[in-house]
């Protein structure tokens, strides 16, 4: 059985990998993305997946995007809320700007994407939603007081909805990604990144297909009995 899947913020970095992942899975798969339409179209021409734009801070543009997908592909059986930016600044440096877009796109953007496809996923007994937060979300991480809050608020929200969508066949998960070799690493000074990957007993950043794979396993029929968990992907830097 063909199942449809939409990734938020699909089209770059972790989000174009998921993609890219549960297409070969056999998926039906549209990718959202918010500003960088050069990146998105040379993504649809690289792997045939459609892309969409809209913000997934803005609940209407969720519902009518959302409305777009399932006239073009049908309805949504696979929800991956990828989507997410950094603000970082230590917190006496952190302006309300900082705090509200992070926490509008990180955790707020869960709620607009996931309440706009639950209904249909409850009549059809059956939905898969996975949500990416954090390593950070986990254990905090200086200069992120915003993106800590709201990626911990991400494992909160899928461990009550998880409850909710049990008894309807719909499972919610989160994977939480350590640090991952993608263009969100480029604000990181050389200094700390040296810190940070030091501190990977792995030795070495995760690559985007790494976390593809974690996901495509929860969306998979096979983790029906899976959900409410978090996966953690990162190399051992934090065991929980
Ligand atoms: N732990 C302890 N000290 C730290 C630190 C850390 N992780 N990061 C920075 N500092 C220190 C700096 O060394 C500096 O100290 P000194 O002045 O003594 O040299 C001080 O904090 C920074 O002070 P500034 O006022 O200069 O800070 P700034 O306004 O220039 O901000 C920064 C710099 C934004 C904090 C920058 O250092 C940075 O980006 N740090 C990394 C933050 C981080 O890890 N972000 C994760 C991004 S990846 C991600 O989010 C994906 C994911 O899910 C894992």
């Amino acid at each position: 059985m063909t199942r449809v899947a939409l990734v938020t913020g699909g089209s770059r970095g972790i989000g174009a990998a998921i993609s890219k992942a549960l297409k070969a899975q056999g998926c039906e798969v549209a990718a959202t993305y918010a500003g960088n339409d050069e990146r998105a179209t040379a993504f649809t021409d690289e792997t045939g997946i459609k892309t969409y734009k809209w913000d997934v801070a803005d609940y209407e543009a969720c519902k009518n995007g959302i409305a777009q997908v399932e006239a073009d592909l049908g309805p949504v059986d696979i929800l991956v809320n990828n989507a997410g930016i950094t603000r970082d600044a230590p917190f006496h440096k952190m302006t309300a700007e900082h705090w509200n877009a992070v926490i509008d796109t990180n955790l707020t953007g869960l709620f607009n994407m996931t309440h706009n496809v639950w209904g249909g996923m409850r009549e059809r007994k059956f939905g898969r939603v996975i949500s990416i937060s954090s390593i950070n979300g986990q254990k905090g991480q200086f200069a992120q007081v915003n993106y800590a809050a709201a990626k911990a608020g991400d494992i909160g929200f899928t461990k009550s909805l998880a409850q909710e969508g049990a008894r309807a066949g719909i499972t919610v998960n989160v994977v939480a990604p350590g640090y991952i070799n993608t263009d969100m690493m480029s604000t990181i000074p050389e200094k700390i990144m040296d810190q940070i990957v030091g501190a990977i007993p792995v030795g070495r950043l995760g690559e985007a297909e790494e976390i593809a794979r974690a996901v495509t396993f929860l969306a998979s029929d096979d983790a029906g009995f899976i959900t409410g968990s978090t996966l953690s992907a990162n190399g051992g830097q934090y065991m929980v």
